[in-house]
């Protein structure tokens, strides 16, 4: 059998559709339908393994689908202005047959989460390959999502588990934080910072004086690994004029030196910290889009919200109101950004779901029924990546033998593993209902090929380290 990273690009390859589209599961009924938020990390895996083609694909069906929701947001918009709430089936919906058109079932179909991870995914996707003329052809869809998230994000809608419908969740909202916050920050820098980001993209030696500036703005990003965009810019412009009275050469010098560790640095949760910089510095074509700052203010009004409501007891909890975990909350950190690794309250919140979540795998949350409740491998490939960015990836690495025991002799990933479950008297009940679980789930490969380049990741971070 060919190692699960190769099966896992070949599945994923495989079950995209023809229109772009990812399958969630091709042999599970209910699941032949692709979802912007499973979509959108199967894409992001893509774009890790190198494979920026099928990632490509994917925002432009994207696209696709979401111009013809303009109507249905214009509407939300009409019926909030007129001071009446729109119902459940006047939002666009979480998942589209795979030929875009959206299936009319009782699916509980307004979920907002996807919509901010798809914005996140594409400022990935631009991060990667700079590739901003693909920014310029979903400009529209992009605008539209904004709006919608704008006008909706305070309304309860059902979680990332597609429950709850009557709440909010801190982990949904963490996604339209950084979703907003990405496609706040890829518009004010028109892509520039994208491009000098994007791994592949990173030049030898610097091109211009522009790539001089940002080199080492992104350097002393990665290496402070500061949260605090004007300190990065400082820490930039203090490089910069130490070598202002250099020759042009000790520059390039200086930022070969530099780019290398910037390279290795994980570039996308830096990738606006460097926009940023790069604008400050004067980067070309960072010019500012004027809506650029109400989007990152607005990015920022969800931040405090859920800092403000999403918290008790010292950590996040798993909805308003229900102060039960949940494994999605490790996106809070990981990779929305709400709050560094290392915050307390996500430290807290990582002991939580240790204790009470993390066995092999890792469960949804304590009360969960479905397939008995089981464990599943894309949240503990979640766990290994949020060990890698704090620090801790021999922790991961357990979680990742995990894993690959959990493919079949197919070399398939399952949705979820039945060994420990929550509930046993549930399993039967869903297998009478929808037959076995879904496998494969294309969005346990994406994970699994997350985790994969993560440790491969830290493992090149500590070797630079020991040098
Ligand atoms: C999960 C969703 C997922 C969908 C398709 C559901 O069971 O709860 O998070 O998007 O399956 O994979």
């Amino acid at each position: 059998m060919p190692d699960l990273r190769d099966r896992s690009i070949e599945i994923i390859q495989r079950y995209q559709a023809q229109s772009g589209a990812y399958v969630a599961c091709p042999n599970f009924a209910p699941y032949r339908f692709c979802w912007l938020r499973d979509g959108t990390f199967t894409a992001y895996a893509m774009d890790r393994a190198g494979h920026h083609d099928s990632a490509r694909r994917f925002y432009l069906w994207v696209d696709s689908v979401l111009r013809r929701e303009a109507r249905r947001v214009d509407r939300i918009a009409d019926l909030l202005a007129c001071g009446q709430a729109p119902d459940h089936r006047d939002m666009p919906p979480t998942r589209y047959r795979l030929d875009g058109v959206p299936e009319e079932d009782k699916w509980p179909n307004f979920q907002l989460d996807g919509y901010g991870t798809w914005l996140w995914g594409l400022a990935e996707h631009v991060a990667m390959t700079g590739d901003t003329t693909l920014l310029e052809q979903v400009r529209k869809s992009v605008d539209l999502t904004i709006r919608y998230l704008s006008l909706c994000w305070k309304m309860p809608n059902y979680d990332c588990w597609e429950e709850f419908g009557d709440r909010l969740h801190p982990a949904t909202l963490a996604c339209l934080y950084g979703g907003l916050a990405a496609a706040g920050r890829l518009l004010a820098c028109g892509g520039a910072a994208a491009q000098v980001v994007g791994v592949s993209e990173v030049p030898k030696t610097p091109r211009t004086a522009c790539t001089a500036h940002t080199g080492p703005a992104l350097c002393a990003v990665e290496s402070s690994r500061c949260a605090d965009v004007a300190e990065a810019v400082e820490a930039a412009e203090a490089i910069h004029a130490t070598q202002a009275t250099c020759a042009t050469c000790a520059v390039d010098v200086a930022w070969a030196a530099h780019v290398d560790r910037a390279v290795h640095a994980a570039p996308s949760s830096y990738a606006g910290h460097a926009a940023h910089a790069a604008r400050a510095l004067g980067a070309p074509g960072a010019s500012n889009d004027p809506n650029a700052s109400g989007i990152a203010g607005l990015a920022e009004s969800i931040r405090e919200y859920i800092l403000d409501h999403g918290v008790a007891q010292g950590r996040f909890v798993k909805s308003l109101g229900n102060p039960s975990i949940d494994a999605s909350l490790l996106w809070l950190a990981v990779p929305f950004a709400v709050v560094e690794p290392s915050d307390p309250l996500m430290l807290s919140t990582v002991e939580e779901l240790e204790r009470r979540l993390y066995h092999s795998g890792v469960h949804r949350y304590p009360e969960d029924t479905y397939y008995g409740g089981g464990e599943w491998p894309l949240l503990a490939c979640w766990l290994g990546w949020y060990y890698c960015r704090a620090g801790r990836p021999a922790s991961a690495a357990p979680i990742l033998d995990w894993v690959e025991r959990c493919a079949n002799e197919r070399g398939e990933l399952p949705e979820q593993v039945s060994d420990h479950v929550n509930d046993p008297a549930f399993l039967p009940v869903w297998h009478d209902r929808w037959g076995p679980v879904a496998t494969p789930l294309l969005w346990s490969h994406a994970m699994y090929l997350v985790l994969l380049d993560e440790l491969a990741k830290a493992h090149v971070e500590a070797t630079h380290a020991s040098v």
